[in-house]
């Protein structure tokens, strides 16, 4: 089977790309190089043996579309090419809704022109906004979204609802990712985000390397067991790996909108997080508590029972196996991070 990937150099994409070459199928991929560096592909390489064949252009540009769905026969299409820095994103709202909104608009387009209607999208948890209660379901309201990066994925959302709509024979897969974290066991891919890290995991990393001083705790004065904020981290092995079941839910469909949380279900502290990667990985990690950041809810953790049910996935790392993979990426990329 032949899928196109936008994005196949990004974090998700690379990882995905490892577990769907390692069982066999065909990946044509796509990406501006935005955020993510050419020797990715090589790396993709070295773990696999297996080759992708690689398009570099913007999804926003229908020519280059034109041109892969001309040369390709292809079956189904994951679309990860998106900004995804929700500081920027409050920044830069324009850049925001045409890379992450009006692309897949192209790219739709173009998927309709060539007949190929099989599609998996990457959502967000961020679409819930601030829910009222966790475990968070699938049948949550979206929406309230605070920041213009988790408004473009409910913008997508919506138009993929009303795509389904005007056409029952689209069979459409979206994935609301919850917190993604962690490396490719072999240490030779993983999340090398650009200048000094927004999110969580990266962040201890680089304090643990000694790339950076000390963490900021975002607040400690949340409704939570030791006040710090709660996110669901899910390795991002397992979340690849979800992205076969779901080119294998499309496969047996004959059309249909399917929506699936991707979390571990259980929800984990800023401060376990950092506790459990000191002990993890034999390293001190210097922390001091500050205020809380702007934007930020207190806990936010799915239900991905949907998923276990309907796709048969299930996740299969532990807590220490994302921090100990991302240390292990960290220290053998140490280079690498330091020429940024
Ligand atoms: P990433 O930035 O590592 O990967 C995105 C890739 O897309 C990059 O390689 C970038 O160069 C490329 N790209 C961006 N715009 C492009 C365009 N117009 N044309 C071609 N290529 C383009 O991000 P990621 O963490 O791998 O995220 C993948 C997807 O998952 C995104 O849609 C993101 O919004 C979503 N998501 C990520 C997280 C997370 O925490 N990582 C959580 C929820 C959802
Ligand atoms: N945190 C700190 N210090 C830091 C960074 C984060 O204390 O330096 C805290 C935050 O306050 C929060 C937790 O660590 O309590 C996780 O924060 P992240 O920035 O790692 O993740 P978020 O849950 O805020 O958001 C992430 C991505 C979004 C994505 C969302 C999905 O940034 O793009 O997960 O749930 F949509």
């Amino acid at each position: 089977m032949n899928i196109f990937i936008t994005g196949v150099t990004g974090y998700i994409g690379s990882h995905t790309s490892v577990e769907l070459l390692n069982s066999g199928y065909n990946i044509i991929g796509l990406d501006n190089f935005s955020n993510s560096k050419r020797e990715v592909l090589d790396k993709i390489k070295e773990i696999t043996g297996k080759d992708i064949k690689f398009y570099e252009g913007d999804m926003l540009d229908s020519n280059i579309l034109d041109k892969i769905f001309t040369e390709n026969n292809i079956d189904m299409v994951i679309d990860f090419a998106a900004f995804k820095a929700v500081g920027d994103s409050v920044q830069r709202p324009i850049d925001y809704y045409i890379n992450n909104v009006s692309s897949v608009l192209t790219l739709l387009k173009t998927m309709k022109k060539y007949n190929v209607k099989n599609l998996i999208f990457s959502s967000s948890a961020t679409v819930y906004g601030t829910p009222e209660y966790c475990p968070i379901t699938e049948e949550f309201p979206i929406g309230n979204t605070t920041n213009p990066y988790g408004t473009s994925k409910l913008y997508v959302e919506g138009i993929l609802k009303d795509l389904y709509t005007s056409d029952n024979s689209w069979n459409i897969c979206i994935f609301r990712y919850f917190n993604p974290v962690g490396a490719h066991e072999s240490g030779i891919i993983g999340e090398d985000p650009n200048g000094i890290p927004a999110n969580l995991m990266p962040f201890i990393t680089k304090v643990a390397t000694g790339e950076l001083p000390i963490l900021s705790v975002f607040g400690n004065d949340y409704d939570t067991s030791d006040g710090t904020g709660i996110r669901d981290y899910i390795h991002i092995v397992d979340l690849a790996k979800a992205h076969i079941n779901g080119i294998k839910k499309l496969a047996s469909s004959n059309g249909g909108l399917f929506i699936y949380n991707l979390g571990t279900g259980k929800g984990y502290s800023v401060l376990e997080m950092v506790n459990a990667f000191q002990k993890v990985n034999n390293v001190k990690v210097n922390y001091k508590i500050v205020g809380r950041r702007e934007g930020d809810i207190a806990e936010c953790y799915a239900d991905s029972s949907k998923a276990n049910k309907e796709l048969g996935w299930k996740t299969s790392k532990t807590l220490e196996d994302m921090c100990k993979d991302a240390y292990n990426y960290a220290i053998k990329n140490k280079d690498n991070f330091k020429n940024k």
